[in-house]
């Protein structure tokens, strides 16, 4: 290969020519008239050279020993490096045969022997023009594509803005309307809870007196054995759903909240302390639990919101495990991430992972893979939303030795 840079431009024109004097010829002519040269002797070389240093166009001669110009044209088409760049074939006058050939591999135009120097600056130049609209326009293509995903994104973003604020102020309203009368019934539920352990105290005392028969006949018929010892669990019943609608309510409206939640600098590994004793105080010691955390780690944040998302996810991941034949195992670990103002941590189990098709979708509210009553699938919605909140982000991936981890990311300085 011949190469020599003149001062003034910048394009750079390959030469193809295995006329070693007609190649250095027309590259000296080229540099004179301002332009970077890549002189090759043959095809094999060119593609070579051209792969490390594509030029701005290409001469190409098409006779040529060993590899012939239409075939080294036709390599060109077939590299997704080279196949932009425009090719002007060098041909004899009369080789009509060849131009049409040409043309057919790729070609955008030719040149004639005996090359005339205008004529051939005046090729190049309308092809070099020709490439730099065409760069220009798909420089602008990708702009443009790239703007209308950006728009795409905010339009979402802004629908579900809005939908969420239209919820909100209907979930308020409703939760409002439920709250009052649901904390009636958990009130007098436990009113009724206390009476009915008198009441079958006191039943028990009367009952181990001699009662005259139409009473003991009356106990029989009405079943009062049974009726009494069903009313403190019944009573524990509906204790137990009211307290469920109530939470219900309550992760609806935080789902729904736009309020802006007062943040401090919180120790992490203090966070997920609190959230360890929420979920073992909930559920005992069901599980196995192993901390690699940093203790110096600190993050701003509303301790309340991040507490409730560390517990979502530890339950999540608890739930998971249910019906496996080995025990639950967690491991929270925690980091600086790579840009410094980020710390992460990570809840990992060894459930049985997230199938393909939900991954995409364990975000979405509503998305649950429980029975119903068992989940309303806001979790990990409310989740996502405290993080992003935060400004920070909330990631899943499946371990590949099962299992599902969450990454929670923070910022560390406001
Ligand atoms: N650690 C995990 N391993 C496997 N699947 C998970 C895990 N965490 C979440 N999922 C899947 O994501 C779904 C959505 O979780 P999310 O916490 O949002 O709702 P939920 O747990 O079903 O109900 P709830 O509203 O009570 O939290 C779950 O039903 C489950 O299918
Ligand atoms: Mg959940």
């Amino acid at each position: 290969m011949r190469e020599t840079k003149p001062l003034d431009k910048v394009a750079t024109i390959a030469v193809i020519d295995d006329s070693v004097p007609l190649c250095e010829m027309l590259c000296d002519l080229l540099n004179e008239e301002g332009y970077l040269t890549q002189g090759y002797f043959s095809g094999q070389t060119a593609l070579e050279g051209m792969a490390d240093t594509p030029p701005d166009l290409i001469l190409l001669d098409i006779d040529m020993p060993y590899m012939d110009g239409f075939e080294v044209c036709e390599r060109i088409q077939s590299s997704s490096l080279l196949k932009q760049i425009p090719v002007l074939f060098i041909s004899s006058y009369s080789d009509l045969d060849d131009k049409l050939k040409a043309f057919s591999c790729g070609a955008r135009d030719y040149v004639t022997k005996p090359i005339q120097l205008a004529e051939v600056k005046a090729r190049i130049e309308t092809h070099l023009s020709l490439r730099a609209y065409q760069q220009a326009l798909e420089a602008k293509n990708e702009t443009l594509a790239k703007t209308l995903a950006e728009l795409k994104a905010t339009q979402q973003q802004l629908v579900q803005t809005e939908k969420l604020a239209a919820l909100g102020q209907v979930v308020a309203g409703v939760a409002h309307e439920i709250n009052n009368p649901v904390s009636f019934i958990i009130g007098n539920g436990h009113v009724l809870k206390r009476n009915a352990e008198r009441i079958e105290s006191y039943l028990t005392d009367v009952h181990q007196q001699s009662l005259p028969s139409s009473i003991l006949a009356r106990r029989e018929s009405l079943r009062i054995d049974n009726v009494v010892s069903d009313i403190s669990p019944l009573v524990g019943d509906v204790l137990e759903a009211a307290s469920r609608v109530s939470a219900i309510v309550d992760d609806l409206g935080l789902f729904c909240s736009q309020q802006h939640a007062d943040k401090s600098t919180l120790k992490l590994s203090e966070l997920v302390a609190d959230a360890i004793k929420w979920v073992t105080a909930n559920r005992g010691f069901e599980y196995a639990i192993s901390l690699e955390l940093d203790d110096s780690i600190q993050v701003i944040g509303n301790k309340r919101q991040l507490v409730q998302v560390i517990i979502n996810l530890l339950n999540n991941g608890l739930d998971a495990c249910k019906g496996q034949q080995f025990s639950p195992q967690i491991v929270l670990t925690s980091g600086i991430g790579s840009t410094q103002n980020q710390a992460w941590l990570s809840i990992s189990d060894n459930g049985p992972g997230i199938s393909d098709g939900h991954v995409q979708k364990i975000f979405d509210p509503f998305f649950t893979t429980k029975k119903v009553g068992e989940g309303m699938g806001l979790g990990l919605a409310i989740c996502h939303r405290l993080i992003a909140e935060h400004g920070g982000d909330l990631t899943v991936q499946n371990l590949p030795e099962g299992g599902a981890k969450f990454t929670i990311s923070l910022p560390i300085t406001d």
